[in-house]
């Protein structure tokens, strides 16, 4: 079975995490949603797809290409993962970005945690990390774990 993992990512949280969990399945393909070449959706049998939030809402890139591609992810097996710092609220941020009817096919989201990486952050996003979030230093916490069970919730039996 081949699997297409999807990701949105401003400074590569999503996207390690979409390698995570590629890491975790025999065969599969990670690409960024923006990559503008033309996508084969033929070749592939399952659809992982996550992308980072940025205050309170999910990378608009990512939402418009689920609008775009709504009929042909509705049509395939569905996984959507989410990275960020508020892990209270990622569902509720899921709920309100996410159109019901992916939400449902999906099974949900998978949290995949996150990171606060300082050296890519710009002035201004430092700021804003130190102010709201009280973070004063780089993080990395994205889950290795949630990224396996995520994969292995694909497999047949799972
Ligand atoms: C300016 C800024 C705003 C953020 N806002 C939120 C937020 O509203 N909710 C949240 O859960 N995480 C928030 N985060 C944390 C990011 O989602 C987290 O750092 C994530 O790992 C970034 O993923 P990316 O590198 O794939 O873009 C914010 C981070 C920054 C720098």
């Amino acid at each position: 079975m081949k699997t297409l993992v999807l990701y949105s990512s401003k400074h590569g949280a999503a996207e390690k995490f979409a390698h995570l969990v590629g890491d975790f399945l025999p065969d599969s393909e990670v690409r960024d949603v923006s990559d503008k070449e033309g996508l084969d959706w033929d070749r592939y049998d399952a659809l992982i797809m996550g992308a980072s939030i940025y205050a309170g809402r999910i990378r608009k890139p990512f939402l418009k290409f689920l609008a775009t591609h709504r009929e042909v992810l509705l049509a395939k097996p569905l996984r959507l993962f989410v990275v960020g710092a508020d892990e209270e609220k990622h569902r509720e941020t899921a709920e309100r970005n996410i159109p019901a009817a992916l939400l449902e096919h999906a099974g949900g989201v998978v949290y995949g945690g996150h990171i606060f990486d300082f050296e890519r952050l710009g002035f201004f996003e430092r700021f804003i990390v130190r102010k709201v979030a009280k973070v004063q230093g780089s993080r990395f916490a994205l889950r290795e774990e949630a990224a396996r069970q995520l994969a292995a919730s694909l497999s047949p039996g799972a």
